[in-house]
């Protein structure tokens, strides 16, 4: 037998999914660990840095933030129920989204982040950091709200993916 791989299929801009605001996880089960282990395997399938779980259609407050791809210290870091309790500092970064193949903006964000949120077990935990992993961290976060990172896009910006959006929304 051979190791289960539980990857999700992502959703791509056009779902109306997107836009809603997910839900506080209220039990620490069973369901939430496979939810975690579904976004992680469809994350790495993916070659991503980060995903929420309403990317694929589950509309919990849970997101998964992993840069091991570009940093070898780092591993996958689950966040639950998360807030943002501080941000400061700002950064201009070129930022992508799953939900969004072929596209890439650089976008100015704060450059430091202090979030608290709850652990698979759990636990509450306050993490404060900086750099692009501070940048994942407030775009999956958005993900939650039902916040894009388009709607940070100039209106130059927009125009000039205007027809990259339309093909997305077409095929979804
Ligand atoms: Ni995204």
């Amino acid at each position: 037998m051979g190791v289960a791989v539980a990857e999700k299929e992502i959703v791509i801009y056009g779902n109306s999914v997107l836009r809603e605001v997910s839900q506080p996880v209220e039990k620490f089960d069973r369901e939430l660990k496979n939810l975690v282990s579904q976004m992680s395997d469809t994350l790495k399938k993916a070659r991503g840095l980060g995903l929420s779980a309403v990317q694929i259609g589950v509309l919990q407050r849970v997101f998964i933030v992993d840069l091991s791809v570009v940093d070898i210290n780092e591993t996958l870091r689950v966040f639950v129920n998360p807030e943002i309790l501080e941000t400061s500092g700002e950064a201009e970064f070129e930022e992508g989204c799953l939900s969004f193949p072929g596209i890439y903006q650089k976008l100015v964000r704060p450059d430091r982040v202090k979030v608290r949120a709850y652990d698979l077990d759990g636990h509450v935990f306050e993490l404060e950091v900086k750099g692009l992993i501070a940048r994942a961290i407030l775009h999956e976060y958005d993900h939650l709200e039902g916040k894009l990172f388009i709607d940070y896009f100039s209106p130059i910006a927009k125009s000039l993916v205007k027809g990259k959006l339309r093909k997305l929304k077409a095929a979804s």
